[in-house]
């Protein structure tokens, strides 16, 4: 399997993750109540599984590997989409906020749930879309098949450092719970 290829899969499953966003934001949005704790579950698949696994995977290992055989405008590309993750980052912490003035009864939390879940809806699907369509490919065309062998065991290496034995698969099981109750 190619570095990117991982990476792809794991662009699967975030979007998964936002198809239940998506919809607890729906439910929100018609008046009904929410289960704070499904909002919290995402809120640490997207702060862990998210930024602090896929994005330092892109970040630390993937497009530093890239710049080092990239033309200028390949770097600007790079650039805006460090720039997504930050946002990213952003909106999650908005949410996170906005979730704890839900459970203690804010009557304008749902609004601001709303607000910065979207945000970050919107935005990480343009983000994804411009990784596999553009970036990935670029990646696959200047990466040598040694290279990405390389970084898939950085990746490997990154996971076990930051999240530990197991929680990749704990998180899988997060994802198949939700979309039970949301997608199904
Ligand atoms: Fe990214
Ligand atoms: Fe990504």
């Amino acid at each position: 399997m190619k570095a990117t290829e991982q990476l792809k899969k794991e662009h699967k499953a975030v979007k998964v993750m936002l198809l239940v966003l998506d919809k607890l934001c729906k439910r929100l949005e018609a008046g009904e109540k929410i289960d704070p704790n499904h909002l919290d579950s995402l809120i640490e698949f997207f702060r862990v599984f998210v930024d602090r696994c896929h994005h330092a995977k892109e970040e630390n290992m993937l497009f530093v590997a890239m710049r080092k055989t990239m033309d200028p405008s390949d770097g600007d590309r790079i650039g805006a989409l460090l720039k997504d993750h930050a946002s990213g980052r952003n909106y999650i912490r908005d949410l996170s906020a906005a979730t704890s003035l839900y459970k203690h009864g804010d009557p304008a939390a749902a609004g601001m749930i709303l607000q910065s879940a979207r945000h970050y809806m919107t935005l990480l699907i343009q983000h994804i879309d411009i990784e596999d369509n553009v970036l990935y490919p670029i990646a696959d065309a200047r990466l040598s098949g040694q290279k990405q062998e390389e970084l898939l065991v950085e990746f490997d290496r990154l996971e076990e450092e930051e999240i530990g034995a197991g929680k990749h698969e704990e998180f899988h099981r997060l994802i198949d719970h939700l979309r039970g109750i949301y997608l199904s």
